[in-house]
Parts: C-alpha cells; sequence; structure tokens
C-alpha cells in the first residue's frame, strides 16, 4: 500500500498532539483530523489552542495548513484516507451494565459505521483510544460486514504520552507498541504504520505484538503508573502517625534500581483521563472472566486513591476546629497535575466537592485550569469563587490547601500570604512540595501529607 493520506477521528488531546508530530516528522504525508465538536475544530484552527501542551503551538503553526488539517469529518476524507486513526473518548459507562467499570465504546462503533459507509479500497484502522481487550476484533467484525472488495486492516497502537511532556513523549517515545493480527496481511498493515513511526523513532523501539497484548499492554502500564501512586500514599499515614518523612522514604525506596525512583511522589493521589477509567477497566475484564480476585486486587488501588483524598479533607476539617461553614479556604491549583489545563478526573474536583458539602466558602486558583474548573463546580451548591492571582484568592482565608504542585506555588512569598489571612493560619500542602520548618517559622500551622503537622500551640 503507498500511504499518502491519513485521518484521525478525534481532535482531542491524544489525536491532536499525536497527529501534528507525525504531521511534522512526516512532511509527504497529508493528515486531517476530525471531530464530531465543531467548536473543537475551530479551535484548532485558532491561534488558541483547545489544548495547553507545552511545544504544541509551535508544531501546530509549522505544519497547519501544510499537511496538518482539522476539519469536519466528510465522507470524502474518509474515502481518501490509507490510515485512519481513531482516538474518540471511551469514557466509563455510566448506565447499564458494567456501569461505573466498564468502558462505554459507543463512539467507537459509530466512528467504525462512519468508516464502513464511506472507506474505499484498502484502509487501515488504527485504535489510538484505551480500549478493553479483544474491542479490535469487534471492530474488524463490524467493518468486514461489506460484501465487497474493500478490505480493513485493523492495528492496537496504543498511547503512552503523559500531559505536559505529551511532545517529548511524542517525539522521543521510550516505545512505540504495535498490536496486529499474526497474518501475513495484519502484518503488512503492521509495516506501513511502523514506516511512519520510523521517520524519527528508531526500528528497536518499535515494538510489534499480537493485538491483545498491545490493547493490555496499554492498561497494565497505567494501572502499574497507578499503583505505585497509590502504594506511597498507602505510606503516608503511617508516616504522618509515626514522625518518618515519607519524601525521604521514597528517596531511599527509589534509590534502588530495582524499584527506581519515579512515581514515588506522595501527595492526594492521581487523575488525569486515564488512570482510574483504565484500572476500572482491567477491573472489569478480570471479573468478567471470573477472576474477582484479581479484579479485586487492581480496584484497591483505585480504593486507596479515594481514601487518601477523603483523608486529606478530613485533616482539613478537623484542624479547623471541626468545622469549614461559612469559613473562606483557597485552593492553590485545579489541573490534575501541573503544566496542564486538564482537569479530569483531578482530586481538585473531589477535595471542593467534599469541602462545599461541608459548606466550607472556597476560592479556587490555577495558572491555567480555571476555566475548566469553572465547569466541572458548575451546579454544586455552596459558595465557589474563581481568581487567578494566588496572592488575592488566599485574602482572608483560613486556609491555603495546595493541590497542584505548580512551580510557581513553591516560589511565592508565603510571608505576603500570610499576613493577608485570617489567624489562626494554615497550609495544608497537598504534594509535599513546600519547605515545611519555614512555613511553620511563619506563623503557619503546617500540615503536609506524609509527615506529622506542624502546629503551634
Ligand atoms: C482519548 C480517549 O479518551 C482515551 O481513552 C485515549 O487513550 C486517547 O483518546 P483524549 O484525546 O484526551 O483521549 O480525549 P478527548 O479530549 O475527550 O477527545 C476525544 C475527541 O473525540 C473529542 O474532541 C470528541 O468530540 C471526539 N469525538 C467523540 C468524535 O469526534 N466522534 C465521536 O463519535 C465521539
Ligand atoms: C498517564 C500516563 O503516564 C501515560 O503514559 C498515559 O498515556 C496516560 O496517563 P497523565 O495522566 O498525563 O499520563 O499523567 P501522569 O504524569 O502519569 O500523572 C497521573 C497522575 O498521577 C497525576 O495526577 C499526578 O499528579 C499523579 N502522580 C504522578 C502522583 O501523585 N505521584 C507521582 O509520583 C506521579
Amino acid at each position: 500500500m503507498q500511504l499518502k493520506n491519513i485521518l484521525c477521528m478525534g481532535a482531542g488531546y491524544v489525536g491532536g498532539s499525536t497527529m501534528a508530530v507525525i504531521a511534522d516528522k512526516c512532511p509527504h504525508l497529508r493528515i486531517h483530523v476530525a471531530d464530531i465538536n465543531l467548536d473543537r475544530i475551530a479551535q484548532w484552527n485558532s491561534e488558541r489552542l483547545p489544548v495547553y501542551e507545552p511545544g504544541l503551538d509551535d508544531v501546530v503553526r509549522r505544519t497547519r495548513g501544510r499537511n496538518l488539517f482539522f476539519g469536519e469529518l466528510s465522507p470524502q476524507v474518509i474515502a481518501e484516507a490509507d490510515v485512519i486513526f481513531v482516538s474518540v473518548n471511551t469514557p466509563t459507562k455510566t448506565y447499564g451494565q458494567g456501569a461505573g467499570m466498564a468502558p462505554d465504546l459507543q463512539y467507537w462503533e459509530l466512528s467504525a459505521r462512519e468508516i464502513l459507509a464511506h472507506a474505499t479500497g484498502e484502509t487501515i484502522v488504527v485504535e489510538k483510544s484505551t480500549v478493553p481487550v479483544r474491542t479490535a476484533e469487534a471492530i474488524a467484525r463490524i467493518l468486514n460486514t461489506g460484501n465487497d472488495e474493500r478490505r480493513f486492516y485493523i492495528l492496537s497502537n496504543p498511547e503512552f504520552l503523559a500531559e505536559g511532556t505529551a511532545m517529548h513523549d511524542l517525539e522521543e517515545p521510550d516505545r512505540v507498541l504495535i498490536g496486529a493480527e499474526p497474518t501475513p496481511e495484519g502484518q503488512r498493515a503492521a509495516e506501513v504504520l511502523a514506516e511512519v513511526y520510523s521517520h524519527w523513532v528508531p526500528r528497536e523501539r518499535i515494538l510489534l505484538t499480537s493485538v491483545w497484548s498491545s490493547e493490555l499492554s496499554k492498561l497494565v502500564a497505567n494501572a502499574m503508573l497507578a499503583q505505585r501512586v497509590s502504594s506511597i500514599n498507602a505510606i503516608t499515614a503511617l508516616c504522618e502517625n509515626t514522625g518518618a518523612d515519607v519524601r525521604e522514604i521514597s528517596r531511599a525506596v527509589g534509590m534502588d534500581p530495582r524499584i527506581g525512583p519515579r512515581f514515588l511522589e506522595a501527595g492526594v493521589g492521581f487523575g488525569g483521563s486515564c488512570f482510574r477509567k483504565d484500572i476500572l477497566n482491567l477491573a472489569y475484564l478480570c471479573e468478567q472472566f471470573g477472576l474477582s480476585q484479581e479484579g479485586q486486587y487492581w480496584k484497591s488501588v483505585v480504593d486507596m486513591n479515594d481514601r487518601q483524598i477523603s483523608r486529606f479533607v478530613r485533616a482539613v476539617v478537623e484542624s479547623q476546629f471541626n468545622t469549614v461553614a461559612g469559613k473562606k479556604l483557597a485552593l492553590l491549583g485545579f489541573a490534575f497535575k501541573p503544566h496542564t489545563n486538564d482537569t479530569r478526573d483531578s482530586p481538585a474536583i473531589r477535595i471542593a466537592t467534599q469541602l462545599l458539602a461541608e459548606r466550607a466558602h472556597l476560592v479556587i486558583s490555577d495558572p491555567q485550569a480555571l476555566d475548566n474548573a469553572r465547569q466541572d463546580l458548575a451546579g454544586l451548591e455552596g459558595e465557589v469563587a474563581f481568581e487567578a492571582d494566588p496572592y488575592r484568592a488566599v485574602e482572608g482565608a483560613h486556609a491555603a490547601i495546595l493541590i497542584t504542585h505548580w512551580p510557581e506555588y513553591i516560589d511565592l512569598d508565603y510571608r505576603k500570604i500570610y499576613s493577608v489571612m485570617v489567624r489562626p493560619s494554615f497550609i495544608f500542602d497537598g504534594r509535599s512540595c513546600l519547605d515545611h520548618p519555614a512555613l511553620f517559622e511563619l506563623g503557619f500551622n503546617v500540615y503536609p501529607i506524609g509527615s506529622p503537622p506542624l502546629v503551634h500551640d
């Protein structure tokens, strides 16, 4: 197959960034990115992209209109495409069988039916969304219902990019995984995709596996990363009670090369669009195969995360003489991690919701995520204000609660902050990233995660 045209269905975070990098590295290919949400397409075509990702603007500016196009999904772009990436969302089901656990594949199926309606000749369909194992098989069944000369080849090519470092992860990936059918045609299709990546990824980093191994690897990778976070978080309460410092423990443990230093930062827990969804997905898969103990094992990674959040909220309320009703509390950070405006499944949402239920008055601050925060909290009862400037956010607050460790929060002038807060003043360091003795010296009562609180008499 002579590859010329690529189509990506789903101009989300993953689809948009991935296609921008492919367009940049492969100027000979024409890449079309389509979405049912036309506002999103308009944003991709504007000066303000719909996702904030360091480095993305430059790549889009270089490629947009040259060989990268954002537009409507039309029969023509489907017909012309040699390779179609499907990167539509697969949220956790909220209804029917598997509600709260299984992924909702309705968008995926709709996309497959669109492809079936308009594709011509030979088409390679690539799963980019995270999907349960054996989705490719289901998609193949839909696509191969046509009694005609057309041919569809399904590949799994999961994304391992992390927000905030997505451009680096795409440009220098640890590995590119391509799952294909073990038939000669399947292998040929895998080779077409491998050739695209080989324009900038060394061949030894392009792994060819079976479709199912590829689909499952993505779930396992995310489950294991999240498991490390839950494992270190499961030590924090013990540290707070015994006087150990979890940061020292992470350092000591991480120096063992068999364990390694990354993903051992304790805090209020993980968020983001993938971890919770993928673990629940994995747990559901286990259960479907009668492996309830295995399912429970993975589910406990999510349970630990939920517990960490409620434990944090409980510490806030208890420290405020057991009531936060009517008290102003400033939340520093709302994004699920620094360097992104993404708030999907951010611990901040649960923390804010639980504090509002306690009738606290919240002021939410974040350098990038306030628009999303507004949407996330819309409709909740209670008093919430939004203030980009952290110094103004803490004015008259009883407590400053750090949730996202944006570098600018580490460098704030805490003397100035202390001077405008209500006495006694409290700081909750939900990421244990601040200088606790220095804050205590300034007069704050300091509540870190993973080491005992520093409280004035
Ligand atoms: C998505 C998936 O959520 C994730 O599971 C996977 O690993 C990668 O792709 P992301 O790009 O972050 O991640 O999702 P999102 O920003 O929600 O983008 C999905 C896009 O698909 C949205 O813009 C949505 O409008 C679009 N879409 C959805 C379609 O174009 N067609 C549909 O039928 C449904
Ligand atoms: C993750 C995976 O890393 C990526 O490979 C996959 O493709 C998508 O999901 P992402 O969600 O962007 O990427 O963020 P990541 O950097 O993995 O962080 C996830 C969450 O874990 C964040 O809320 C982060 O704050 C938290 N985390 C991470 C910790 O609490 N401690 C750590 O040590 C590391």
